[in-house]
């Protein structure tokens, strides 16, 4: 079948009372994507000539989030300042499309329900485009009582939609219910929603009573969906649902692109994390959020926390490591317990050990922080070792300032940096020196007071204590 690109029209203007939340329902996030962008990212990749969001609450907020994720204007926005009905904002959007013409077909969404596909968007186009009525919808039958809207057959053609609160006991027993997606010929929506009547229990506009005009042209067409691809999200207890749903299927698309996972149930994978190369292996409670990237070969141990960060093939992250805005080069070996603050640069071959912070440094290739040392605002040169205790005092309580420490260089532990300063290459850093002037290229750098060793006197010390103690009242 050839196939035209839809417009689409995603309803989310609604308050979203039931997620008791200062935020906009549909910016909630599900695998760390809103649900919104999850909606308009599956119409784009279904074909979407043009994308509409029907907005109201907080339409600024959505509008911006919109703008910066899918680029300015990319979605266009219709405005439905008072919330009169499904049937109202699809009206309140016709604006939009007022150039089209009648027989272009309108896909109409809500912003609310994230895991309804593309393909399934692409068949309910096609499923209208063949449909003598000009109109197609998804229905459902959910696996526990939801009030939705029930579909009405008569001798097996669909005849209307009756909402839950308008229902008869009799019609609230029908199984199939309308999942809340349709697909209709923009010239029957021009003419059925300008004919809507607010008469129902709701006293609202609804977009359903478009059904029973398509009855007359002989039927819209029903096609069944599972429940969890097209189930909404009102409360919070929705939105863990269909969060877990989400990264099921996350982690099985991964897995069966040669991923390991130890334990599927507890890795949390961002929707826009990848790539994710081959033979990665992941252990239980990792979490790879925002735009993380995987090369090949690369182990994330327990516990890591790692969000928009690139990692090179090989990398070898221990327990417990948290990671944020950085770049690991290939086979660098970090952790247990250490932290990358933005800006972190960790090349191949490098080593960061436990309780190491690193903020905006560059570690080159083959350099280590073992143990214990916070290193920011640095750049540190291949081969570098930094010894445990280091300290870069980059902070005057005013300014931030650097320190350069050359490839090769030793700096030994418990020795602080007061930068601005260069430690050149190949220089020594004594052990406890606090470093205040630029160490040349090979030179030793000391700032230590001299040992003084005071022969025989901790014999004397614990003798004289001992005696104290004999003596009454010596206590
Ligand atoms: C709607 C359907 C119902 C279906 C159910 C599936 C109607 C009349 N009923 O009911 O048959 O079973 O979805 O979930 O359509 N919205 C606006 N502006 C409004 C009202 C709603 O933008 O004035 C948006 C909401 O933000 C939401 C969507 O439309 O994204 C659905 O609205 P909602 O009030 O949740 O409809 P339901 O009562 O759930
Ligand atoms: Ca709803």
């Amino acid at each position: 079948m050839s196939r035209q690109s839809p417009l689409v029209f995603v309803m989310a203007a609604g308050l979203g009372t039931r997620m008791k939340s200062d935020l906009a329902k549909v910016l909630h996030k599900v695998a760390g994507r809103p649900m919104i962008h999850w909606v308009v990212g599956a119409a784009r990749a279904a074909g979407a000539k043009k994308v509409v969001a029907i907005l109201g609450h907080q339409s600024d907020t959505v509008k911006a989030a919109l703008d910066a994720s899918f680029g300015a204007g990319a979605v266009e926005v219709a405005i439905q300042s008072e919330q009169r009905g499904t049937g109202h904002a699809v009206q309140c959007a016709l604006p939009a499309v007022e150039k089209e013409s009648d027989d272009r077909i309108v896909v109409i969404l809500t912003g609310d329900a994230p895991l309804l596909g593309s393909e399934r968007i692409a068949e309910l186009a096609d499923a209208c485009a063949a449909s003598p009525a000009g109109m197609a919808l998804l229905s459902t039958v959910p696996d526990r009582d939801m009030p939705y809207g029930r579909l009405v057959r008569e001798n097996g053609k669909l005849v209307k939609i009756v909402e839950h609160p308008d229902a008869t006991p009799e019609q609230r027993q029908i199984k199939d219910t309308n999942a809340g997606f349709y697909a209709i010929k923009l010239g029957h929506l021009r003419r059925d929603l300008a004919t809507l009547k607010a008469n129902n229990a709701k006293g609202e506009l609804y977009l359903t009573d478009l059904v029973a005009h398509a009855a007359e042209r002989g039927g819209a067409t029903a096609i069944d969906a599972p429940f969890t691809e097209v189930t909404g999200v009102n409360d919070r207890v929705d939105l863990s649902a269909v969060d877990a749903h989400a990264r099921r299927r996350i982690n099985e698309a991964w897995m069966r692109a040669g991923v390991t996972m130890v334990d599927p149930a507890s890795t949390y994978i961002d929707a826009d994390v990848g790539p994710i190369g081959q033979d990665c292996w992941l252990a239980p409670n990792v979490c790879l959020r925002g735009k993380t990237s995987l090369g090949a070969g690369v182990r994330v141990d327990v516990g890591c926390v790692i969000t928009d960060v690139s990692v090179a093939d090989n990398v070898n992250l221990k327990p417990y490591s948290i990671m944020t805005e950085s770049a690991l080069g290939a086979r660098a070996q970090i952790g247990p317990f250490s932290h990358c603050r933005p800006g972190s640069r960790i090349d191949e071959d490098a080593h960061l050990g436990n309780f190491v912070e690193t903020k905006k440094t560059h570690m080159m290739a083959g350099s280590k922080a073992n143990h214990l040392a916070y290193l920011g605002d640095a750049s540190i040169g291949a081969r570098a070792n930094i010894g445990a205790g280091t300290i870069t005092c980059n902070y005057d309580g005013v300014g931030k300032y650097q320190t350069t420490i050359e490839a090769g260089a030793f700096i030994g532990s418990d020795s602080q940096l007061v930068a601005p300063v260069t430690v050149g290459r190949d220089a020594y850093v004594g052990s406890g020196t606090t470093v205040t002037k630029d160490v040349p290229r090979g030179a030793l750098a000391l700032t230590r007071v001299k040992q003084v060793n005071v022969e025989g006197w901790a014999d004397r010390f614990r003798e004289a204590q001992a005696k104290r103690k004999k003596t009454p009242n010596g206590d």
